[in-house]
Formats: structure tokens, C-alpha cells, sequence
């Protein structure tokens, strides 16, 4: 009989239960035999030893379902050797959970940091394996992770939506989609709903650039634009301060987010144009997962288990050219997977007349 351990960390997504359900499907596939306790919020719950012992039938019945049934939270990896406001230390109390409940593996969903906390816990002695999880598909080493794809789908839902209103109003609409850091959910779904302007993090914007496509499209006879910035999306003046200077002039910003700023200066620029914004927020992490990230879950949840029952442990489960595999933990940890410039989609996009502001 084997115990495993199981949990979910770090903002939610699509595809953390059908995720879980793959593990949990084939580890009984391959073992017949398992005990599983599943941590509850996340880290949170390995550290103050709060679980539920589970049964593989809670498991089923998952594959469709959005959200994650063990609950999770954000335990900065930053901050993992400062104890919890009430003390503990969170690292030795990990360990202490996973030794005290003698679990011969630990499964981690998680994003970036919590890869990064699963590698720290696989080099302090325990048998890790990750799944990458995030909306926004920044995980180094695998083409996708899972919940992205849900996400583009409910964010090119939202730009549909907008477009039609768009249109019946002659409107300018600033769309703000998810992604502080990169731009890839904002790059998908921007080319999915058809956007005239697509802002990333990762290509600084000027707005004579925005101004000038917004022209084009008058020019075009278009009555309506539509403009798909990411929450991270930065203009040329402020990407180019040194790193003090920009955070503090990012901090002294007085809109509620970047879309309400580029919307504004819009406004300014076209007095007669209406102008609005949208912000479809965390609907972009809801609902359920679509048919690609159920495929892929179930495809993670398999490898995952394979990998437990081949001892081989420390790894993140990824997706490479096409084929899912694994890489070490150690080599993902700590870096981004950030949209490139050069990538082929941005290139295809321009050619097609889609401005990146730059
Ligand atoms: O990492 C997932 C994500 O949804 C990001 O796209 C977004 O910037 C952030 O989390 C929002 O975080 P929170 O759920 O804490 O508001």
C-alpha cells in the first residue's frame, strides 16, 4: 500500500481537480492500493498538519470541474523560512507533517512559486513530484500548463461579448486581461477575439503607436476598436526607468488598474470617442475546464503517477514539443516563461495588421 500525499497551491485555475483526478486515477490503475491525504489550502495545510484522509471515489467525477475541491492559498516562497504570524517554522513543520503521516510521496499543483517550495521540500529529503499549474503560462520548461487554455477561452469569451457592444455603440473599449508579469493569456485570446491593439508586459507600449492604429482603423471606415492590454502591460517611458524609480512611479498611479490609465489618455487624445473599459478579472480563473485542459490534466495526472511508480522523484511533470514529459525540478525553479518578441504568433499578428504598440 502506498500514502500519498496531494495538494493544491497558489492562485486557482480551471484544471486543478481534473489534474488531481488523473493523479489519483492512475496511481490506483498502477498500485490497486493507495491512502491519500489530501492538504488542505494548500501549503497551509502541510504545514499545520491539516488534511483529509480521502477516499479515490472523491476523486471521480472531477474531470469537468473548475476550481479545486481541497481549497488553496498563497504561501509566498519568499517568505519560507520566516515563521507564520502564529510562529512555526514552516519548512521543518512541512517535513514534520510528511514524516508523521509516513507518505511515500508528495503531488504539488502549483505555479511558479509553489514549484519553487516543492523543489526546496524535494531537497530537503522528501519524494515531490509537480504539476504545472497557471492561468498564465509562465512556468519554464513546458510549452503549457494546465488552466491556460481554459483561461484564453473565457477571456476571447469576454472580448466576443465586448465586440458586439463595441460595435452597436461605436465604442473604443480597453479589454484588461490577466497576466502581471507575462503576456501570454493577453496574446492568445487578443488574436481569439480579433483585438486591433494587443498590449503584453513584455513589449513596452507608446501610445502615439495605440494612437496611430487607432487612425488606421477610422481610416479602415471601422466605427469601433478594440484594445487587449494585460494587467502588466507598461509603457515605453516608464519599462525604461532603472527598477526603484519605475516601482515607485507604478505605486503613485492614480487609476485602479492599467486598463483605466491607457483609457483615459484615449479619452483625452479623442474627446468626441466614448471610451470604456472591462475587466474580466478572475472569470478568467472560473468556471469549468474546457475539453484541451481536460486532456491535459488527465495526460499530467498519468505521467505523474508513472513517475511515482518509477521512483522518480523531484521532477515537474511538463509538455514539450508535443509530448509530455518531465524535467528536474531544480531546473524550472525561479524562472519565468516569458512571451519573446520574436515569437512566431506576434510576427504572424502584425502581418496581419494587429498593432503591439511598439
Ligand atoms: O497567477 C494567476 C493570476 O490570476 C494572475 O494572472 C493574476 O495577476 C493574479 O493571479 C491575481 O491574483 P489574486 O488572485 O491574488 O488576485
Amino acid at each position: 500500500m502506498k500514502k500519498i500525499g496531494i495538494l493544491t497551491s497558489g492562485g486557482d485555475c480551471q484544471a486543478l481537480n481534473p489534474t488531481m483526478r488523473g493523479v489519483v486515477k492512475g496511481l490506483e490503475n498502477l498500485f490497486g492500493d493507495i491512502e491519500i491525504y489530501g492538504f488542505l489550502e494548500g501549503y497551509k495545510g502541510l504545514i499545520y498538519g491539516n488534511y483529509r484522509k480521502m477516499e479515490v471515489m472523491e476523486f471521480s467525477g472531477l474531470l469537468a470541474k473548475g476550481g479545486t475541491v481541497l481549497g488553496t492559498s498563497r504561501v509566498p516562497f519568499k517568505y519560507l523560512d520566516t515563521p507564520t504570524d502564529d510562529g512555526v517554522e514552516k519548512v521543518p513543520a512541512m517535513i514534520k507533517t510528511y514524516k508523521k503521516l509516513e507518505l511515500d510521496g508528495l503531488f504539488v499543483l502549483g505555479g511558479n512559486g509553489s514549484q519553487k517550495t516543492a523543489n526546496r521540500l524535494y531537497q530537503e529529503g522528501l519524494n515531490v513530484i509537480g504539476l504545472p499549474k497557471t492561468i498564465d503560462n509562465d512556468i519554464w520548461g513546458t510549452d503549457v500548463t494546465f488552466g491556460f487554455q481554459s483561461a484564453i477561452d473565457v477571456a476571447t469569451h469576454a472580448i466576443d461579448c465586448i465586440y458586439t457592444t463595441a460595435e452597436s455603440h461605436s465604442r473604443v473599449f480597453v479589454i484588461e486581461t490577466m497576466g502581471h508579469k507575462v503576456g501570454w493569456i493577453t496574446l492568445y485570446a487578443g488574436v481569439a477575439g480579433g483585438a486591433d491593439v494587443i498590449l503584453l508586459p513584455e513589449i513596452p507600449y507608446d501610445m502615439k503607436k495605440v494612437y496611430k492604429a487607432i487612425d488606421k482603423r477610422k481610416k479602415m471606415g471601422k466605427n469601433f476598436v478594440i484594445i487587449v492590454a494585460a494587467e502588466g502591460a507598461i509603457s515605453k517611458e516608464i519599462a525604461k526607468l532603472p527598477k526603484k524609480e519605475k516601482k515607485a512611479k507604478l505605486a503613485e498611479k492614480a487609476y485602479p488598474s492599467i486598463a483605466y490609465e491607457i483609457a483615459d489618455e484615449i479619452q483625452q487624445k479623442y474627446p468626441a470617442s466614448e471610451v470604456r473599459v472591462a475587466v474580466p478579472g478572475h472569470t478568467q480563473r472560473g468556471g469549468n475546464p474546457d475539453a484541451y485542459d481536460r486532456v491535459l490534466s488527465s495526460r499530467f495526472g498519468a505521467k505523474a503517477a508513472e513517475l511515482f511508480k518509477a521512483k522518480d522523484f523531484g521532477k515537474l511533470v511538463v509538455f514539450k514539443n508535443n509530448e509530455v514529459t518531465a524535467i528536474p525540478m531544480e531546473e524550472s525553479a525561479g524562472k519565468l516563461k516569458y512571451v519573446d518578441p520574436d515569437n512566431q504568433l506576434i510576427q504572424e499578428a502584425k502581418t496581419l495588421g494587429i498593432s503591439f504598440g511598439d
